[in-house]
C-alpha cells in the first residue's frame, strides 16, 4: 500500500488539512466500517451474534498484544487513559510515593491523587526533555512508582522506553507509561522496555476512536488478589451467574468488569490491522519524514520549533513557539486547517495520512497570519 492509497482510507484528510492526531485524528474507514458493523449487526440480528462478537473480542486482545509485545493474558480493554490509571493505582495499594515529570496529562497523575498516592513532580529541560540526572535527583526512599507518558502531550518529547525500563529496574521502581500519544506510531516492547503497566486511548494515535483503549499489566502485578474492582463479567464463568462468591479470571481480562465495548474494540482491531499492513518501521520512518520535513519549512519561515529536535526525542508533535496560539488556531479553523494550542504555542501532529502537501498549506497559511505569529527573536 503506498501513501497516497493509505491517505484514501481517511476522507476526512480531504476535506480537512488535518494536522491535529494529538487530540484526536481521524478514523480510517477500515476502522469505522468495523465499529458500525457492530451497529448494523445489532439493529438487524439483536444480540445472536453474541458468541461471534466475544471470539471477535479475543481476536483483537491477540492482535494488541503482539503488537506491544505482550500475552493476550496481560491485556485489558478499558475506556480510556484516565480509566486504566486508576486501575493500576487501585492494583499497586498504595505501596509508596509517585514521580512523575512534570508536564503530563492530567490523566497520568490524578487517579494517584484521587487514591491517596503522594505524586512528586520532576521538572523538564529546555524543549520538555526529561533528563534521568533529574529524575535520579527526585527519587527519595519512599519513591515506588514513576508515571511517565511516551509521548508528552504538550512538547512532543518522546521517552527512550528501554533507558527508562533500565533506569526503572536497577532502582527497583515500579514503571507505568501512558502511551496514548505514541501508540501506533512509534515501537513500543513491554517485554525489551521492562514496562510493568501500559496505558493507552485509542482516539488518538491508534485511530480508533472515542470509548476504548488497552491496558498491560506485566506478568509480576497478574495477582487478581490484588484488583481492585470486579463484576459479573470478570469471573471465569459469567453465564453461571453466581453472585455470593468470587471465581475470578486469572488474567487482566478480569478488569473488565462488564460487557465489553464491542464496536470500539472491533474499530481497534481493525486499526491495528492497518498499521500491521503498512509495517511498524514503515510509519515510524513516514512520521519522522514529514516532520522533518515540517521542522524545515518552518526554520525556513523563521518560525521556532520548542519540541526536541533529534529524530529519538522526538515524535509526530511539534509545538511553534507563539503567544498568541488560540488566536492562530481559529484562524487556521476558518481555512479549514486544523491544529491546537498547547504548551509553549501551535500543536501540530502529523500521522500516516498526512502529506508534505499538508505541511505546505499550514506554512502557507501561517505566513499569511504573519502578524498574528509571533516569531521568536532567537
Ligand atoms: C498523554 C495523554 N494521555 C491521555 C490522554 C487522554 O486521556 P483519557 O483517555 O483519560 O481521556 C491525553 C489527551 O490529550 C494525553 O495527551
Amino acid at each position: 500500500m503506498d501513501w497516497s492509497q493509505i491517505r484514501a482510507l481517511f476522507p476526512a484528510a480531504d476535506r480537512y488539512t488535518y494536522l491535529n492526531t494529538a487530540a484526536a485524528p481521524p478514523l480510517s474507514v477500515l476502522a469505522a466500517r468495523e465499529g458500525k458493523r457492530y451497529y448494523d449487526e445489532m439493529a438487524e440480528h439483536a444480540d445472536v451474534a453474541w458468541d461471534r462478537w466475544l471470539g471477535e473480542v479475543e481476536e483483537v486482545r491477540e492482535k494488541l498484544a503482539k503488537f506491544v509485545h505482550a500475552e493476550p493474558r496481560s491485556i485489558a480493554f478499558t475506556y480510556s487513559t484516565s480509566h486504566g490509571m486508576n486501575l493500576i493505582a487501585g492494583i499497586l495499594q498504595h505501596c509508596g510515593d509517585v514521580l512523575c515529570p512534570a508536564d503530563e496529562f492530567p490523566s497520568c497523575t490524578l487517579p494517584w491523587f484521587q487514591q491517596r498516592y503522594r505524586v512528586h513532580f520532576v521538572c523538564s529541560r529546555d524543549r520538555g526533555i526529561i533528563d534521568l540526572h533529574d529524575v535520579q535527583r527526585s527519587i527519595t526512599p519512599e519513591t515506588r512508582i514513576l508515571v511517565a507518558s511516551y509521548v508528552q502531550f504538550a512538547t512532543g518529547f518522546r521517552q527512550d522506553l528501554v533507558s527508562l525500563g533500565r533506569f526503572c529496574r536497577e532502582r527497583k521502581l515500579i514503571l507505568v507509561v501512558d502511551a496514548t500519544q505514541g501508540m501506533g506510531v512509534f515501537p513500543i516492547d513491554v517485554f525489551a522496555s521492562g514496562i510493568d503497566f501500559l496505558v493507552f486511548s485509542g482516539y488518538k494515535w491508534a485511530q480508533a476512536g472515542y470509548g476504548v483503549g488497552g491496558l498491560y499489566v506485566s506478568p509480576r502485578f497478574l495477582d487478581i488478589k490484588r484488583f481492585p474492582v470486579a463484576g459479573w463479567w470478570s469471573v471465569r464463568d459469567p453465564e453461571a451467574v453466581i453472585n455470593d462468591r468470587l471465581d475470578l479470571k486469572e488474567t487482566a481480562a478480569a478488569l473488565e468488569v462488564g460487557c465489553p465495548h464491542f464496536a470500539g474494540i472491533f474499530a481497534l482491531g481493525a486499526a491495528l490491522s492497518l498499521f500491521e499492513e503498512v509495517g511498524a518501521a514503515r510509519i515510524e520512518q513516514r512520521i519522522h519524514e514529514l516532520t522533518d520535513y515540517l521542522h524545515q519549512r518552518l526554520d525556513d519561515e523563521g518560525l521556532r520549533v520548542a519540541s526536541p529536535r533529534a529524530r529519538e526525542q522526538r515524535s509526530g508533535i511539534t509545538i511553534i513557539e507563539m503567544c498568541n496560539a488560540p488566536d492562530v488556531v481559529k484562524s487556521l479553523a476558518e481555512k479549514r486547517i486544523i491544529v491546537s494550542a498547547r504548551g509553549r504555542g501551535l500543536r501540530v501532529s502529523v500521522h500516516i495520512f498526512n502529506t508534505l502537501e499538508d505541511i505546505d498549506h499550514l506554512v502557507a497559511a501561517l505566513r499569511e497570519l504573519s502578524p498574528g505569529v509571533t516569531r521568536n527573536a532567537r
